[in-house]
């Protein structure tokens, strides 16, 4: 991997995965309705795929309920990959490097594919519509016939006032959990307002997408 990207900053990842994880509001509620979802659609999983893994957050949930699955984790931060790694049994599991900004990350995952199950957390949405509508469609051709994708994902609000409801929400976490830095509250939503390349698209229209491309039961279960 050649190109330089904002997640291959260690310093970035430390702090996405010591405090800002965490800080998401309703983040275990979160994880809780897409495993939820996921368990009522599949009772039996063999293989799970985790797009834009990271340190694999939404894997180690998959493997506490599903402990024989095999996993395959995908990501193009090395250091991501490296935290990850440390952390899943090789035996059961696949680390793979891509960049889903390319079509041609699918020919990384083809090998072990079909999926059961695929899943992706706050990832998609550092790539384009476009790329978006392109990867939904590759998920899809992923998935076995029946099979489920859930994406936990950073949505745009239809306004400004709704957007201030969730950055004033995420705010107040990130006040409470980084406290001892001495940061106001006032500049913790300052840096939330900061564009940091975030390519935000409206849930509705995401579910169209999916629909078009034949996924079933297409909705938002869960949003703050
Ligand atoms: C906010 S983190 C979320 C990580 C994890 N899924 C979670 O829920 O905690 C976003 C992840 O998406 C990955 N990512 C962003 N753009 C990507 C791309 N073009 N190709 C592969 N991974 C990408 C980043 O490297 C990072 O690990």
């Amino acid at each position: 991997m050649t190109t330089s990207h904002p997640w291959q900053d260690p310093e970035r990842i430390k702090r996405f995965l010591s405090v800002t994880r965490a800080a998401i509001p309703l983040a275990g509620e979160q994880l809780a309705t897409m495993l939820y979802v996921i368990q009522q659609a599949a009772p039996t999983v063999t293989r799970f795929l985790d797009v834009g893994c990271g340190s694999g957050v939404l894997s180690h949930l998959l493997r506490e309920c599903y402990p024989a699955a095999y996993g395959v984790l995908v990501d193009y931060s090395e250091p991501m990959l490296t935290v990850a790694r440390d952390q899943f049994d090789p035996a059961q599991t696949a680390i793979l490097q891509a960049d889903l900004s390319q079509p041609d990350w699918v020919e990384v995952v083809q090998p072990h594919a079909p999926f059961d199950v695929v899943v992706s957390g706050y990832a998609i949405h550092h790539l384009t519509d476009e790329r978006k509508r392109g990867l939904y469609q590759e998920i899809f051709d992923l998935l076995r016939p029946g099979g489920i994708f859930i994406n936990v994902e950073h949505v745009a609000s239809p306004s400004p006032w709704v957007e201030s409801l969730f950055i004033e929400s995420f705010a107040d976490n990130l006040y409470a959990a980084t406290r001892h830095e001495g940061y106001t509250r006032e500049q913790i939503v300052a840096r939330l307002y900061e564009d940091d390349g975030d390519i935000v698209a409206p849930v509705e229209a995401q579910c169209g997408w999916l629909r078009q491309i034949g996924f079933e039961h297409v909705d938002c279960y869960m949003k703050i």
